[in-house]
């Protein structure tokens, strides 16, 4: 999946958007960060300063959301969405090694975008191929039975 960055004006400007449509009810706050993720591709700091703003909450709150909830990003997407599966039978496999290895070779921690934008990398829990953990992916791509030293060459074909 090839991502294209979006300029911050058009991430204001799609973020107004969004909230031009909603109840300014901090009740909706959820519903609203994931729209706006689900149109930006992540929660941008301005977007989250406009929220705070028009509908008069604090930005305490809307951090304290977002870092609750593991699915939404504070950072742009990459060209590549990577994710390691520590679902219970991944992990028994030795998954946390797989996520160790991508994380300290990449130096990008779960939730993080790389520096040149190639890998966004996130944990899920269970793909459903369970049977041939632990599993990684990359994009639409399953790979199983992974091992630290395949990480490598997995992720070399994706540029
Ligand atoms: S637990 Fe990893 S695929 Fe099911």
């Amino acid at each position: 999946m090839q991502q294209i960055a979006i300029p911050p004006e058009d991430e204001i400007s799609k973020t107004l958007q969004i909230i031009e449509n909603k109840e300014h009810d901090p009740n909706h706050l959820v519903k609203l960060l994931q729209e706006i993720q689900s149109e930006l591709g992540y929660v941008p700091e301005n977007a989250q300063r406009l929220i705070a703003r028009k509908m008069n909450t604090p930005m305490s709150q809307i951090y304290g959301i977002l870092s609750f909830y593991n699915f939404f990003r504070l950072f742009p997407p990459g060209r590549h969405r990577v994710t390691v599966c520590l679902g219970t039978a991944c992990y028994v496999k030795g998954s946390r090694n797989i996520l160790k290895e991508i994380t300290s070779r990449y130096e990008l921690e779960a939730g993080q975008t790389t520096s040149d934008r190639r890998f966004s990398l996130d944990i899920v829990r269970c793909v459903g191929c369970c049977a041939i953990g632990p599993v990684m992916t990359v994009d639409d791509k399953v790979y199983g039975r992974m091992k630290p030293e395949k990480v490598k060459t997995v992720l070399r074909e994706h540029r």
